[in-house]
This record gives C-alpha cells, sequence and structure tokens, in this order.
C-alpha cells in the first residue's frame, strides 16, 4: 500500500529561482533565504519519496484566463518548463507517475471532488522552484529530479477560489487515494505558494511577519480552526496573492492527524521563516507521519 510520509510547505516566488540559475545564491541578500533550506535538501536526501505529489498553482501560464479549473490533476508521464517570457528555467523537465496519478484522479472524484484531467501541460515557477529549494541546482540536461512528480494545480488566481474547509477536506480525500493504491510506494505532499504577498495597487509590497507566524502555529497545531478562516482574512492580513495559503491546507489535510480514524500529530522537522525575498515573506515547514 502506498502512505503519505511527509508533508512540505514552501513559498515559490520566481526570483528564487532566478537567483539559482543566475549563480546569484551567495550574494548577501540570497545567502540567509538559501540557508534555511541547507536542512531541507539534506532532509530530502535522507528521506527519499517514491513520488511527490506537488500541490502548486498556474500563475496563467498553462491555463490562460480563457479556461481556469479550481482543482486540475497532472496525469502525464512527463512535464515540460514553461516559458515564463524570460525562455524556460534551466532546469530538468518533470517526471510524471501517470498510474498513480490515474488511480488519485479516480478515487477523489468518486469521493466527490471535481478534478480536471490533465494531460500535457507546462509547468511554472509555482512548481519548480519548489523542486529547486528542495533539491538544489540541477542541470537541465545532465540531471533528473530524485522522484516522479504529481502535479496538483489550484486555482488561487482568478475569484472564486477554493475555501479552506474544501482544500483541508481535498487533502483528506488524497490521503484516502494515496492508501488505496496498491504498490508500496512512498508519498510526500507538498503545499506551496504564500506567504503575505501582495504584488499590484496601492498596497503592493505588504508583507504581515505576525500574521505569517500564527499561520504557521496554527498549520501545525490546529489546521482545522485553520480550515475556517475566511478569505477575507487572508487578502486584508496577508495581501492579495496571500490567498496562495490556502493550497497549504491540501498538503496539511492528507496528514495523519487530521484523518479518520485520526492518527498521531505530525513531527515537525523543520521550520523557517524569512522576509523578503522580492515582494514575499517566505515560509517554510517539514512535517512528517509517525
Ligand atoms: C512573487 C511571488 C509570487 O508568489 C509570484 O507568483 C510572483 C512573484 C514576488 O514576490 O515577486
Ligand atoms: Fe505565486
Amino acid at each position: 500500500m502506498a502512505r503519505i510520509t511527509a508533508s512540505v510547505f514552501t513559498s515559490h516566488v520566481p526570483a528564487i529561482g532566478a537567483a539559482m540559475d543566475l549563480g546569484k545564491t551567495h550574494e548577501p541578500y540570497w545567502q540567509p533565504l538559501f540557508k534555511g533550506y541547507e536542512f531541507s535538501k539534506q532532509w530530502l536526501k535522507e528521506n527519499p519519496p517514491d513520488v511527490i505529489f506537488l500541490v502548486f498553482n498556474d500563475h496563467a501560464t498553462a491555463f490562460s484566463l480563457d479556461m481556469i479549473p479550481t482543482f486540475a490533476i497532472g496525469t502525464a508521464d512527463d512535464y515540460a518548463v514553461a516559458d515564463e517570457g524570460w525562455g524556460p528555467r534551466p532546469v530538468p523537465r518533470v517526471k510524471g507517475h501517470a498510474p498513480l496519478a490515474a488511480h488519485i484522479a479516480q478515487s477523489v472524484i468518486q469521493q466527490d471532488f471535481d478534478l480536471t484531467i490533465v494531460n500535457k501541460m507546462d509547468v511554472d515557477h509555482g512548481l519548480t522552484v519548489p523542486l529547486s529549494l528542495m533539491c538544489g541546482e540541477k542541470d537541465p540536461v545532465q540531471d533528473a529530479w530524485p522522484c516522479p512528480v504529481i502535479p496538483f494545480a489550484v486555482n488561487v488566481v482568478q475569484y472564486p477560489v477554493p475555501s479552506g474547509q474544501r482544500c483541508l477536506n481535498l487533502g483528506k480525500a488524497i490521503r484516502k487515494a494515496v492508501e488505496s493504491y496498491d504498490e508500496d510506494l512512498k508519498v510526500q505532499i507538498w503545499g506551496t505558494g504564500g506567504m503575505s504577498h501582495q504584488l499590484q495597487g496601492p498596497r503592493a509590497g505588504l508583507i504581515n511577519q505576525a500574521w505569517d507566524n500564527a499561520f504557521l502555529d496554527q498549520m501545525i497545531a490546529d489546521p482545522a480552526a485553520l480550515a475556517r478562516k475566511p478569505h477575507i482574512d487572508y487578502v486584508r492580513e496577508a495581501g492579495s496573492e496571500g490567498i496562495e495559503l490556502v493550497m497549504w491546507l491540501i498538503a496539511r489535510g492528507a496528514m495523519a492527524d487530521v484523518a479518520e480514524p485520526a492518527g498521531p500529530a505530525p513531527t515537525v522537522r523543520h521550520r523557517f521563516y524569512h522576509v523578503p525575498a522580492s515582494n514575499t515573506a517566505v515560509g517554510h515547514l517539514i512535517l512528517e507521519n509517525a
């Protein structure tokens, strides 16, 4: 049986990818940020998953504003790195896990979640920057990411976006789907985006450290309460793009302690917070299931 071994949460700021691609990680501006992921890279090497289920948002890259699925699961064998205007990032293509993805689609749709099936998709910084942060620099041709990735795209770009409660419940459904897959696979689920940031309008540059840290506390200790937080709180307190954080609840919902019957609380392996990276507050957690 496949199982969820851990969840990883991280921001996906595009400038972080650019800093890695352009060899700027040791510059004074970036050094403290990358230091916060040293533990994580080592942890991932020591706890290698067979598959990463990566929850992210597409930034009008693969899905234009012509068509916006609320939840979209990647069922392909492989995904190209998107060109977001400066050419594709020089990182490896992303290998998928079509059989597990198809199984999760089958199970989660039968649990009454409407997923869009995506057989072809270019993946943008929302997916590749978390991979870079956790796996380190990779040559686009010589190297590969450490394991297959199932991309799971959530609409947080155009309202209405899904509620925190729906995201938490979806995570629970994903957990059930993974646990009904008949092969011994260690699956990590990653929730990405956030933390506080606003990229446009009079409040551009907004960062709210107190709110972000309270969010991290609650993400660890009381996800059920966090799931009740309305969208307006995210937007008012964490900025218009702070709403990306609602995706973290999908990964959190797949952990043992919120399952029925409930398992033990996760172990917090790592917590990191840094301000700023570009316009954004960077938050990062690693939670392990017992
Ligand atoms: C920035 C952050 C994001 O999450 C994003 O998608 C684009 C830009 C930024 O801080 O610059
Ligand atoms: Fe974003």
